[in-house]
């Protein structure tokens, strides 16, 4: 785990100060002790065994790791899901007022990023997956396209997972996923910006942070209140 997130640190149990974000990557395993029976019904409908860990480890660790902050029991925390395009249990993940956070996993970890100030969002991506870059640039704007022209062609995959995990982070924040205009989400500056990314979207900053880690991993946050600090966290007790 070192090796990737450097020593994590078990933060106090209360929520960030403004300008930091905790980020606790969890190691996707076998760690199942706080799904609901409605999850685990879900966790059956998975075909690949590796989503199906994925899901369970995410899902519990939320709890888990919520329930720090809350000062309640993991099995006490209600994780709200709704949607806010259709109402459906599909959205982004909320557990109240005092902390935002957001996930994300690959088959190896699950991270959660969590502020206690403003809103949340992060991705991460493994460099070594395969991807069709010449389909991917459709989702760069005229700027990043002419900037990614520029970059010899053996640091193109790592450039554009660098753009994608920003624009991921920024789409998680909001909520809105993968249904908006991601060629006109800017995110070359130190805020993601652009016009009619989608109808609905807020006009308040969103900061882009990049988050170094090692390995073949690439991690961005997006939030709403600008990041000083980002504490790697962990590991779960
Ligand atoms: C949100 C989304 C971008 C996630 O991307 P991904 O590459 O699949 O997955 P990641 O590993 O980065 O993130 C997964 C986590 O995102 C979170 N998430 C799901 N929907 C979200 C949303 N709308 N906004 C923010 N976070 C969301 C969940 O916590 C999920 O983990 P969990 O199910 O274990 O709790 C993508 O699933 C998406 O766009 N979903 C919405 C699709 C849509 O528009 N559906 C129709 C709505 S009417
Ligand atoms: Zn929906």
């Amino acid at each position: 785990m070192d090796e990737i997130w450097g020593a994590p640190t078990l933060p106090a149990a209360s929520a960030p100060p403004a300008g930091v974000c905790h980020l606790w990557p969890v190691p996707v395993s076998s760690r199942t002790s706080w799904i609901s029976d409605e999850e685990w019904a879900q966790a059956d409908r998975f075909v690949a065994d590796h989503a199906r860990r994925t899901f369970l480890t995410s899902r519990s660790s939320q709890r888990e790791i919520a329930a720090r902050y809350l000062g309640i029991a993991p099995d006490a925390v209600t994780i709200e899901r709704t949607c806010h395009r259709c109402g459906g249990a599909h959205g982004r993940p909320t557990v109240g007022e005092s902390i935002d956070l957001s996930v994300t996993h690959t088959r190896e970890w699950v991270v959660l990023a969590v502020v206690g100030q403003g809103r949340i969002g992060v991705d991460l991506e493994q460099r070594g997956t395969a991807r069709d870059l010449d389909t991917l640039t459709s989702t760069l704007t005229p700027a990043e396209r002419a900037e990614f022209a520029a970059v010899p062609p053996s640091e193109r995959t790592a450039w554009f997972l660098r753009r994608w995990t920003r624009k991921e982070a920024a789409v998680k924040l909001t909520g809105h996923g993968i249904a908006v205009r991601f060629d006109a989400l800017d995110t070359l500056g130190p805020l993601a910006t652009g016009e009619g990314v989608a109808p609905d979207w807020p006009a308040e900053d969103i900061h882009l942070t990049d988050v170094r880690v090692g390995g073949d991993l690439v991690v961005a946050v997006a939030t709403t209140v600008s990041l000083d600090t980002v504490v790697i966290c962990g590991p779960l007790p």
